[in-house]
This record gives C-alpha cells, structure tokens and sequence, in this order.
C-alpha cells in the first residue's frame, strides 16, 4: 500500500537509530465479573419511525440474495488508507473510516475534490458486484465533532462541554445542521457523534466531548444535535442530502470509569448506569438516532464490546433500537479471548459492525470462518447486516449516487462560508462563561490602549483543541485555518475599527503602559486518553501563566483573563490575580467571538452580554476531582449554572490559594527537573539499602561508587550525571511507594522517553528496566542502543510500553517506571522521563 502507519510493526529511525520492535500482544484479562442487569428496569422504547413494511420487505429481499462473504463483508469497517477499492469490491466491505487526522492519502492539505475522489472510488467499489449480487452502497464515517475538523477550511465550533455551557438547544442544532452540510460536500455520509457521554470525573482526557455532569442536561443537548445532524424524524429533511446519520457514543458508562481514566472501567450501580450514563441514549433513541458506538470501557470488568446485556438484552431488547451498533477503534481486540483479528464474542454480544482499521481482512477471514462454522451464528449475521442495510435504506444511500453528483458536494464553498462561521461565531460567544468580573471591569471600552498577551492570544490551534485537522489537534499553524480568526484578531479588529490601540505580546511586554491587558492561556490540545490528567490543578508544575499574570497586576495594569480549557480545573491563584476571568472553553475557529462579549459598542453600550452557565461544577479545590450536582457535600467554587451577566455582577473575594496535597503520582512525568514528587531517584548497590538521590552529589559506600549529581541540560541541575565505576554491580531508579497503573498507555502505543547523553560508553551489558512490585517486573537491553549514541551528545531515547508488556511486566502496578543498570564502567547523563506518544513518527524497542 505504500503507506506510513505507526500502530503495526515498524522501524523508527530516530536521532540515528534503528531498533526493531515485534508486534503487540495482548494480555487476557480475569473472567466475567460483571453483577447482572436487568433490563426490565431500563425505559421501555420503541423505534421512533413507524415500522416501514415496504422497507423492511426490500430489506428480506435483499438479504437472501447475498452470500455468506457478502454478508460479512457487510460488518466490516476498514480505515480509508488501508484499504483500497480493488478490495472493497473484492471483500464487498460494508464500511469504511478516517480516524481523527486520517486524510485522503494521508495528505494534509487535501481538498474537497480529494475526499470525494476517494469517496467515489470506494462507492463505484461497492457498487461493482458479481452478476445477481445485490449493490450495496458503502457507508463512510468520521468524527466530524466540532465541525468536520479533518478537513483544512472548514468551520470548527466550540467543543461539545461549551456547547453544553451555551445553553441553547436552538444552538445545538445549527451546529449539527452546519456540520451535516459541511461533511455532505466532501461525500460523507455518516458522523461518529455526539458523545453523550456524562463526564463525572474532570480528569478523564474526554471531558470536553461531553456537554455536562449532569444527565438531564445531555439528555437535552442530545436531542438538539441528533435532530441538527439528521434533521427531525418525520419531517421532510429526514436525513435527506443536507443531513448526515448520527451516532450517539460511547454506549455505556464512557464518562463514569473509574478516576477518570480513558477506557477504563465503570463501577456504577445498575440505577447509575441507567439514570445517569444512560440518560441521554434515551433521549437520542427517541430523536432517531440510527446508530450507536459501543464503549471501550467497561462495567464492573466486563467490557462493553462483549456484553450481550447492555448491547442486545438493554438497548436493542428493552430499548427497541433498531439501528446498528458499531464498535470503537480495535476495541473488540480488548474483550476477553478476542484479538483485533478475530471476536465472535462481539459480535455474539450483539456488535454490529467492527471497527477494524487496518487488521480488516484477517477479522474479514476469520469471522467468515466462524459463521461457516456456526461459532457465529447465521440469524445473528442476519441480524446485524438487516441493521445495516436497514440505516443504509433510510439514509437513501442506495438513491443517492455517487458523492460527487450530490446536491452539496457540488458546491464546495460551503465549506467555512460566511454563513457557517457566523453560526460558530455565535455559539463561541454563548459559551463564554463569567466568573469574575470586579469592580465591572468588563466590557471594555474599544477605544482603549489594549495590550493583548499569553501563549493563547494568537494561536488557533490551542483555542480549537484536540480533534482539530489533527487526531490530538496538536502539530498545526494559523496560516492552517485559512478563514478562521485567532482570539487576538478579533480583538485588534474591534480596538482598531474604534480608534483605540491593540498589541499584541504573548509574555506581556510594552513599551507603552496599557490601560487593560487581556490574558488567554490555558490547556494545550489534547485527545482521548492523552488528555487523561493525574490532577485537576490548572498547573502543577509550572507558574508561567500566573507569572504573567503577576507581573501586570503588580504594574497595577486590570487584567482579563481569557481562559482556553477543555474541563474546570482548579485555577484558585489565576483567578485571584484577574480582575475579571473568563471560560472561553475551546471556541475552535471562530475567535472573534470573544471580543464580540468583551468589548462595548462605540457609544459604550454592550453588543452581546454573557449568556453562557457553567454545565459542570467548577472545584475550589485540586481535590475535588469528582465533583458533581447533587453530591452528598456537594461544595464547589462555582456551581453548576453559576455565570455572570452584565449588571449582575457580585463582587469575587480572594480564593484559598493552598494546593491540595494531590496524592496521585503522576502516571505520565517522573523526572523533570527533578523527580516528580511522589517520585523518588534511587541509587542501589548490592547488599545495600537504596540510597534516596537529591541534585546533590551522592555517592555509594565503598572505595570505588557509584556516584550520582546534578548537572545541568536545559535549565539549571535539571538532569543528572551517573557514574559506574565498573567494579561493582549498581542502578539508578525512580519508584514511588504507590504504584500506577499504565497498562492504557501501552495499549495506547504510548513510550517511555527520556533524555540521555553517554559520556562514557558501556564496557559491559546495560539493562533499562520498569519495575511492578516486588518480584514483578522485568529489563530489556539497552547496550546497542547506547553505544551507537554519539559520545557526549543529547538525544531522546523513546522505548514502547509494549516492549515490556511483552517482558510480562504488569503495566497496571508500575512502581518503578525507569531503572538502569549495569556491572560494567558507564558514564551518562539523563533528563525528562516521561511518557509520550509518537504520532507518525513510529516505535523503538531496544
Ligand atoms: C474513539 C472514537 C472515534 C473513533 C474513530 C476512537 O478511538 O474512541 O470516539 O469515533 O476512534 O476515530
Ligand atoms: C483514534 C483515531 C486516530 C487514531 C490514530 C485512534 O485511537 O480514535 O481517531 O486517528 O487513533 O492512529
């Protein structure tokens, strides 16, 4: 194929190495410990669309002129790049795919005449059968969820927790409308949205995909986006050629997993899982939503992709959904007994189609294998293809033709057009939501000297977040949005127009004295379970915003701050040195709308008040991880709802500026600058207790140690040196006394990174090592590695999870995330250890 991926097996060469790395294993997890559900207390509903007896007719008529293969090929989803339409035809494939940041070719820059020259090669694929066969038009998903965000151009909206904050249904559904017509014209016709997930815990990496902590107010926003993308069922639009099929994912309990972790495991009662998870799949069921994504998460330890009680007995049982239920990303791969390549465990569970990015045809082989065999069985095929035929009918893919000859692909300018961008505009300014505005320092005057400041103020790709034209939004320039504005933009075009002066100076400088700063800063993109957080401090580690922040107030200088986050966090210190502080979420490509709120008119009198109210509870507390309405002590900063308007104002006092004592190590960051506190450096010896390692220099007993101390690499002793003598067997180590569980990096593909220069070479074998408890744990080689590195030289060394994942270390205890030994003489430095992820880049194992 041709193609550069990341997630098989792969060479890296990286900083001048070449280091190969087999291919993933997986690990078997306990066996079903999931209590029981009962369906019978969940909401009886039926399918809102009349049953339709001439369709389903074409439907049985259909299904019995296929064969066995066709009807496999039916459940299969494949990514666009891995697969061509030489296959499609081949395999009859059902489906297929582009993941976040996954383009036609894997080119960037692809235009709309690009994604439907894909589009129409794979549907002349699907539409070229055998003789007598029946054609069966492919259906292509994506996640268009803030706009259709894979593609350069177009309008990207505020993410879903602002549209939560917006407060307006009306809203909610011109933004499913826009992006509809903005994926129609590039020939798509399936959305992997909204998530209507109910995020219960702000550390999760999803939290700004869900519209709130509270389920009543999903169950709402669900509705309004289902019906925006699909149109209202029943009217004449129903998903007509403007509109796109919905899903509602990630069915079930995606927002309530345990600490918050990405794809981990839920431990809600039943009643829980029903009234608050499950609330909004209510709603969207009855809005018609024709399709729903199966969780990578699980309950109770069972996974959702093989749980027949929450797919088949609750939501196509009690819940009368008719549509199809499609898998997550190789999510089947994680039930029990299952790899990518093969589940009749999820699909007997009740899984309708798998999403099988690259590992398709294999999946293809062996499921065709298992109906033949009767390991799947053939009414349980029927079903799901009759499903998939059935939201394919409905959609009017089989009357729709080609995507190049659809009514909106015919006119690309839709793409980002004015009319688009004002929707978004819009929604940025009803997100807004006022926290603090003392002494009425908003709005501001347009005449005024503004200076405008922080690492946000011109930066488009941090105020649009992950899922932004790339998977983790992270990696693009402003000259990539064509037609967007940044926050600063707006803002200069507003002071300007009224005669008043705009600069712009990211860390804060002027030369002449301003009368107001404004100050956006905030999160950094993230995606999925890289966003997932250890703590919901705004900023652990670093002071540089509030620095900022510090310095205009001590110049007496008013500040705003404009704050660009994807989950409330605890911002105590910021907001205390802001006269006036604003959530502005991840507005995406609109930021224009801000200065719309901000600033007055000429005559001083305000364009647009703040309409938007907080849909999560914000913490006056680090610790105050799960923080929710209608808790037992329910004790926020800011309570669910709580936003300002002009006039309204209360005067904000001082807030508690006290960390909380975060008891979490970090699973991500173990030495930066230092070790990362609970995080420890080590030195041992045998026969020796550990010796614990400050910056300073220490050394183990005898005549010839080991001896350890702070040296410098980027800033001041931020790295060590450590010296073997060669005499005596000795390692250096980072533990904490509590362990961490990474075992969703590594099936994240994530690595081990650190920084190292080798002064010395090795003389002898050098072992680089994770720990998992006593007697747990395992080390790889790391001599080649080091003594090809050129002496004297940094460089970032970055080792798959995987590779000790395959050594059996359990990735879910880790106490010691890094160790290196050797018996021989070795002299290195060493900084940053860390976990990171490597995007294109591709993976070592040493
Ligand atoms: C995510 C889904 C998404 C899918 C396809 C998964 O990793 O969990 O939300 O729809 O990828 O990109
Ligand atoms: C994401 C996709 C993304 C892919 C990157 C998946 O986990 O869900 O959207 O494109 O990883 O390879």
């Amino acid at each position: 194929m041709g193609i550069k991926r990341w997630w098989g097996p792969t060479f890296l060469i990286l900083a001048g190495l070449q280091v190969g790395c087999s291919e993933i294993s997986r690990r078997e997890t306990g066996e079903n410990m999931m209590p029981k559900i009962h369906p019978e207390i969940w909401p009886r509903l039926s399918s809102p669309m009349a049953e339709d007896p001439d369709l389903e007719a074409r439907i049985e008529e259909m299904l019995s002129s296929m064969t066995i293969e066709a009807k496999v090929g039916q459940v299969i989803q494949a990514e666009i790049n891995s697969i061509t339409p030489e296959e499609i035809r081949e395999y009859r494939v059902g489906s297929v795919l582009n993941g976040g940041g996954g383009w036609p070719g894997e080119k960037k820059h692809s235009t709309p005449q690009d994604w439907l020259a894909m589009a129409d090669g794979f549907w002349e694929a699907s539409m070229d059968v055998p003789e007598g066969e029946p054609a069966i038009p492919i259906l292509w998903g994506l996640d268009a969820v803030h706009g259709h965000n894979n593609v350069i151009g177009a309008t990207l909206f505020p993410h879903n927790i602002a549209l939560g904050a917006a407060n307006s249904l009306e809203l909610i559904r011109e933004v499913g409308r826009v992006t509809a017509r903005e994926v129609a014209a590039t020939g798509q016709d399936w959305n992997f949205g909204p998530t209507i997930a109910v995020a219960r815990d702000d550390r999760w990496g999803r939290t700004y995909e869900s519209y709130s902590e509270d389920p009543e107010i999903v169950q709402a926003c669900a509705v309004a986006m289902v019906e925006g993308l699909q149109g209202k069922v029943g009217s004449e639009d129903f998903l007509g050629d403007e509109q796109l099929i919905a899903t509602a994912k990630h069915y079930l309990g995606d927002g309530g997993t345990d600490k918050g972790v990405d794809q981990g495991d839920t431990l809600a009662s039943e009643e829980e899982l029903r009234d608050i998870h499950g609330a909004g799949y209510v709603t969207a069921l009855e809005a018609g939503v024709q399709t729903v994504m199966a969780s990578f998460s699980g309950w109770h330890g069972t996974k959702v992709h093989g749980s027949r009680e929450l797919l088949t007995d609750v939501l196509k049982g009690q819940m009368g959904f008719d549509g199809f239920v499609v898998g997550d990303w190789n999510a089947h791969g994680q039930v029990p007994g299952c790899s990518n390549e093969s589940c009749p465990a999820a699909i007997n569970a009740g899984l309708d189609m798998f999403m099988v990015p690259q590992d398709w045809k294999a999946l293809y082989g062996n499921t065709l294998e298992q109906v033949r065999s009767g390991e799947i069985s053939l009414q349980r095929i029927d079903d799901a293809v009759r499903r998939i035929l059935r939201v394919k009918m409905r959609a009017g893919l089989f009357e729709r033709g080609k995507p190049s000859s659809r009514p909106l692909a015919l006119r690309p300018e839709i793409i980002g057009s004015p009319e688009h961008r004002e929707v978004a505009r819009r929604a940025v300014r009803e997100s807004l939501v006022l926290l603090k505005n003392n002494a009425g320092l908003l709005p501001l005057a347009p005449d005024a000297r503004v200076l405008v400041a922080g690492d946000g103020a011109d930066n488009i790709t941090k105020q649009s977040g992950g899922w932004t034209i790339t998977w983790q939004g992270t990696g693009n320039e402003n000259d990539e949005f064509p037609g967007a504005t940044s926050i600063w933009e707006g803002i200069r075009q507003v002071v300007e127009s009224a005669g008043g002066t705009a600069t712009l100076s990211p860390k804060g400088r002027f030369d002449e004295r301003p009368d107001v700063a404004i100050v956006v800063f905030g999160e950094d993109p993230y995606a999925e379970f890289l966003g997932d957080r250890d703590s919901i401090d705004y900023s652990p580690r670093s002071d540089r915003d509030l620095d900022l922040l510090g310095k205009l107030r001590t110049e007496d200088i008013p500040v705003v701050s404009v704050f660009l986050t994807g989950r409330p966090l605890w911002i105590n210190p910021e907001l205390n040195a802001s006269q006036a502080f604003v959530v502005a979420w991840l507005p995406g490509t609109e930021g224009a709308g801000v200065a719309d709120v901000l600033f007055t008119d000429a005559k001083g009198s305000v364009r647009h008040d703040f309409r938007g109210r907080l849909s999560f509870s914000w913490p006056k507390s680090a610790d105050q991880v799960v923080l929710n309405r209608g808790d037992k002590d329910y004790d926020p900063l800011f309570p669910l709802g709580y936003g300002l308007a002009y006039g309204l104002e209360k005067s904000i006092g001082e807030q508690s500026e006290v960390k909380a004592r975060t008891e979490r190590a970090s699973r991500s960051v173990y030495f930066q600058g230092g070790p990362v506190a609970p995080w420890q450096l080590y030195l041992g010896v045998p026969e020796a207790p550990a010796i614990a390692a400050g910056s300073g220099r220490v050394a183990s007993p005898g005549s010839n140690p080991l001896v350890i101390r702070g040296v410098d690499h980027r800033r001041q002793e931020d790295a060590r040196a450590v010296e073997w003598p060669g005499e005596v067997a000795g390692r250096v180590y980072l533990k904490s006394a509590e362990p961490v569980d990474i075992s969703r990096e590594s099936n994240g593909n994530m690595v081990l990174a650190f920084d190292v220069a080798v002064d010395t070479p090795p003389s002898g074998r050098v072992m680089l090592g994770m720990g998992c408890g006593e007697a747990c744990g395992a080390e790889i080689d790391l001599t080649g590695t080091l003594s090809d590195l050129a002496v004297g030289e940094w460089q970032s060394l970055l080792v798959p999870l995987r590779c000790f994942a395959d050594e059996g270390v359990d990735m879910s205890r880790i106490d010691t995330p890094f160790s290196i030994s050797t018996a021989g003489a070795l002299a290195i430095r060493f900084s940053d250890v860390r976990l990171a992820t490597v995007a294109e880049e591709g993976i070592v194992c040493p």
